[in-house]
């Protein structure tokens, strides 16, 4: 399954099943906020989802947790919770990096 980055030039990478968002684009040399090193807790790593939604696992226990605290809207998912779940070739999954969590090293054409 192909994972755009939109507002990354629409970089492309390919992710599977075994590893979060977060741990396929490390695997991929992009760099990703991660205040708390990928375990739930703080939100950072949040991405915008602008198509796919439905490609991606059930919403984890600390995704609900902050979707109640309203630190996550319906179209965000964390990217150390998300992970892949239909794997045909021709299926993909469009995200955004927000604006708060870009890396000042990057450049994001938005
Ligand atoms: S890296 Fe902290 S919540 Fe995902």
């Amino acid at each position: 399954m192909r994972l755009v980055i939109k507002n990354l030039q629409n970089k492309t990478i390919y992710i599977s099943e075994k590893n979060t968002i977060l741990q396929s684009l490390g695997e991929n040399a992009i760099d990703w906020m991660q205040a708390c090193g990928g375990k739930g807790r703080c939100t950072t790593c949040k991405m915008v989802i602008l198509e796919g939604s439905e490609n991606l696992n059930e919403l984890s226990e600390v995704e609900k947790k902050f979707m109640a605290l309203n630190r996550l809207k319906a179209n965000e998912r964390l990217a150390c919770q998300a992970k892949p779940k239909n794997l045909q070739s021709e299926t993909k999954i469009i995200i955004q990096v927000p604006k708060i969590y870009q890396l000042p090293h990057i450049l994001y054409n938005d």
